[in-house]
């Protein structure tokens, strides 16, 4: 049974808001987050197809959109508040012109179900990660407090795909290096258009042209930098359990040391653009 999350957009503390603190390179990724988050339904829609003969985890699912969509409401909201020029529905209108998924299809693009809630668990351990960092990060209280809110969202996320992961991998007799394997190939596609796109689409002006490797770049340039090392090891803990490896284990330390140095060479790369040509 999935535990919904009991909160609305007027819940949260927004007098907390200062503008001063607002940090434009952090607001960029805010922006292109949102419209990702936007979208969840689309992606709740395509896995009840996928998953169309179980009941509970489809409703699940519908939940799960519903949370994601209210974390883009909130955030386009944030960033509506510390950019009153940002035009959030025009910005997703754009988004989706450019980037979108089949939401019909009744198969899963990840092979079997087994692969495509371990692709869902990588993006949980993905957006757990990034909010916690976020809300490190910033020293504007209300995003921290968003941040901290949607971030125990994702967690909760994590943990519903994961128990279905472990049902689907028994029942399809998928083993802990297969499971692996599709977290892992989930997480290299984690630089595909999706994030390039949104943060495109919410922060390049009107006449841009987009250009995939500049914007992965460009996104990255802002994103990966608010990672701390302990933010990579959870994420590297939550990728062992859900693949069924011991965590905190030798193999996960060397995995996450792996990871870090592996970021580390993903922000000198995405620093030798020159960001100052068309976003400013
Ligand atoms: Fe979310
Ligand atoms: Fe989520």
């Amino acid at each position: 049974m999935y535990r919904r999350a009991h909160w609305k957009i007027g819940d949260l503390p927004w007098g907390l808001f200062e503008s001063s603190r607002v940090d434009a390179e952090i607001l960029k990724t805010v922006k292109a987050a949102a419209l990702v988050e936007y979208g969840g339904l689309k992606y709740s829609q395509y896995l009840c197809n996928v998953f169309s003969d179980d009941p509970d985890f489809k409703s699940a699912a519908q939940s799960w959109g519903l949370e994601e969509v209210q974390h883009g409401d909130t955030l386009g909201r944030y960033a509506g508040l510390a950019d009153p020029g940002f035009d959030f529905n025009r910005a997703y209108a754009r988004n989706v012109s450019g980037f979108s998924i089949d939401a019909d299809k009744t198969e899963s693009i990840r092979g079997s179900r087994t692969g495509e809630l371990a692709a869902r668990c990588m993006v949980e351990v993905g957006t757990s990660s990034f909010y916690t960092a976020l809300a490190v990060a910033t020293n504007e209280p209300l995003l921290k407090a968003i941040c901290r809110t949607i971030a125990t969202d994702e967690f909760r996320h994590y943990s519903m795909f994961s128990s279905y992961l472990k049902r689907y991998a028994e029942r399809e007799n998928i083993s802990r290096l297969g499971r692996a394997k599709a977290l892992l190939s989930r997480l290299i596609e984690a630089e595909d258009d999706e994030l390039a796109f949104a943060y495109f689409s919410a922060n390049a002006s009107e006449n841009d042209i987009y250009d995939r490797k500049k914007y992965i770049r460009f996104y990255e340039a802002d994103a990966l930098p608010l990672y701390s090392p302990d933010i990579v090891r959870h994420g590297v803990t939550l990728m062992f359990k859900a693949s069924g490896f011991r965590p905190y284990s030798a193999g996960e330390a060397l995995a996450s040391r792996f990871a870090w140095n592996l970021l580390q060479r993903k922000i000198r790369e995405a620093n030798i653009y020159d960001k100052d040509s068309s976003l400013e």
